[in-house]
């Protein structure tokens, strides 16, 4: 794989791990989409191997692909599925959990936190923790914030002390968007991830938009999940949309795009095309490389051992290499570095 060896630095934002914790609380569970719980015709759950939880198996990942610093963040559904007084410990312990995992890596790993987003209150004191512990960058959030989604009046608070402490916000998606079966096709997790999960934080991010979020706090950091879902191919319309809607018209200071632009991506798209529609759209000061890990493992792997690159790995580098050095090079380490403050 010549491909990884001419690279250089590589830094991985969008990497996820069920720590141990929290695989004690989803034992009893193990569902993660949620047509996984509701559709009998899939099988309940799916294998949860040590990949999902085991930090050497996540340095081993790392090796293999000549990534040499993971930004790790508890993987959907976090703690949405608990009530507010059982995510306030459990996200407690999960942050201490991932700061000692940082500690002991030799600035290999960094990680997002997690909150109790049930308890705006508990979840203000728990960014002034995250703030404070060895190695966390920011928070990984879901695109129903605290149950009520992102354009929840009672989350500006806690994004004004997000925002007051310069943490980033990954949004991530979990829910998925037009799920149902429009026939009779049975597809798998196909058509849920690639389209269900990118409507999600379309949707989501719009309406956070909308509500004139960035007038008011214009610092605010978002970083989004698979390349902005659609937006950076649907920001035009939004636009036009807001323009001629007598409800909206003039309502923001900007035009929805404008507030976009200045949020952060990452490039877990898979193709080229999709890549130079995000970079056309945002700049590439704006845009970090990841891989979705443990997700989208090959298929053909004999007892959970993984000698070869990942394919979803491998067209995550392959659809970069159409850009001149210097602008993969802020994609796959340098703006890391410089956004999230990582000592590279
Ligand atoms: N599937 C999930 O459930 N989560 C991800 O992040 C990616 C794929
Ligand atoms: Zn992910």
């Amino acid at each position: 794989m010549t491909v990884y060896n001419s690279l250089g630095k590589v830094v991985d934002i969008h990497t996820h791990v069920y720590l141990p914790s929290l695989m004690d609380i989803l034992r009893n569970r193990l569902v993660i989409l949620p047509d996984e719980e509701q559709d009998e015709s899939l099988t309940k759950g799916r294998p949860i191997g040590s990949e999902y939880w085991s930090t050497p198996r996540k340095l081993q990942f790392m090796d293999l692909h000549n990534i040499q610093t993971s930004v790790i963040s508890t993987a959907n559904p976090w703690l949405d599925f608990l009530k507010a007084e059982e995510q306030i410990e459990a996200a407690t312990k999960l942050n201490k959990d991932l700061s000692d995992i940082c500690l002991e890596s030799d600035k290999r790993i960094y990680g997002f936190g997690i909150l109790p987003l049930y308890s705006i209150k508990a979840s203000i004191e728990e960014v002034n923790r995250i703030k404070g512990l060895f190695g966390l960058r920011g928070i990984i959030m879901g695109t129903h914030g605290a149950g009520k989604g992102l354009d929840d009046p009672n989350l500006i608070p806690l994004f004004a002390e997000i925002e007051r402490l310069d943490l980033v916000i990954f949004l991530h998606p979990h829910y998925g968007i037009g799920n149902d079966k429009f026939g009779p096709h049975d597809f798998g997790h196909t058509l849920p991830l690639a389209l269900g999960f990118t409507f999600e934080t379309t949707i989501a991010v719009s309406r956070l938009i909308l509500t004139g979020i960035f007038d008011k706090l214009p610092n605010l950091k978002f970083l989004l999940a698979h390349s902005g879902g659609t937006l950076p191919f649907l920001a035009g319309r939004l636009d036009s949309c807001v323009i001629h809607d007598p409800q909206m018209a003039g309502k923001l200071l900007e035009k929805p795009s404008f507030y976009l632009k200045k949020l952060y991506f990452d490039s877990v798209c898979y193709g080229e095309s999709s890549l130079k529609c995000l970079l056309n759209f945002t700049s590439v000061d704006n845009v970090m490389w990841g891989t979705d890990n443990p997700f989208f493992p090959p298929l053909d792997v004999q007892n959970d051992v993984y000698e070869k690159p990942w394919l979803s790995v491998v067209e995550n580098y392959d659809c970069m290499m159409y850009l001149d050095v210097a602008d993969r090079e802020k994609i796959l380490w340098k703006n890391a570095n410089r956004i999230l403050n990582l000592e590279l």
